[in-house]
C-alpha cells in the first residue's frame, strides 16, 4: 500500500511558526515520524510538501498516476479557500483523511470552513502531529 501525505503553505515553518499553536518540532521532524511510523506497519510513504496551491494540484493528480491508494492532507491555509485543492481530491477519487495540527474549530471564524473535508472520509484535528499517525491508521485498516 502507497500512502501520499501531503503539507500544505506554511507547515516548512514548522517549528518556527507560532510554536504556542503549532509545536516547536520541525516540518523534518514530522517526516522522520511518519516514516518511522510507516515503516513499521510496511507502508510505502511518501511525505511532500509545497507552499504553492498549484503544486499541490499536480500532487494530488500524480498520486493517481502513481497508483497511491491513501491521502492524508494538511492543506493549511488553502483549506479555507481552495475549491481546486477540492476539485482535485475528486478528481483522482482516492480515499482522503484531513488532518490539522491545531483544533481549528476553535479558532477564528475564516478557519470555520473548510473545502477539502466535502471529500475526506474523515477530518482529525487539535492532536499535533500524531493527527498524521492517526489518520494513516485510518487508511491502512
Ligand atoms: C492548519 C490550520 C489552518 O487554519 C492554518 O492555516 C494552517 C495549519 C493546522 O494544521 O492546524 O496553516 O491546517
Amino acid at each position: 500500500m502507497k500512502i501520499l501525505v501531503l503539507n500544505g503553505p506554511n507547515l516548512n515553518m514548522l517549528g518556527i511558526r507560532e510554536p504556542d499553536i503549532y509545536g516547536s518540532n520541525t516540518y523534518a521532524d514530522l517526516v522522520k515520524m511518519i516514516e518511522e511510523h510507516c515503516a513499521s506497519i510496511g507502508v510505502d510513504v511518501e511525505c511532500k510538501q509545497s507552499n504553492s496551491e498549484g503544486t499541490l494540484v499536480d500532487y494530488i493528480q500524480q498520486a493517481y498516476f502513481d497508483g497511491v491508494s491513501g491521502i492524508v492532507i494538511n492543506p493549511g491555509a488553502y483549506t479555507h479557500t481552495s475549491v481546486a485543492l477540492l476539485d482535485a481530491l475528486k478528481a483522482v477519487s482516492i480515499p482522503t483523511v484531513e488532518v490539522h495540527i491545531s483544533q481549528v474549530d476553535e479558532r477564528e471564524p475564516f478557519r470555520q470552513i473548510s473545502y477539502v473535508s466535502y471529500y475526506a472520509s474523515k477530518t482529525i484535528m487539535g492532536k499535533g502531529f500524531s493527527g498524521y499517525i492517526e489518520a494513516i491508521d485510518h487508511l491502512v485498516v
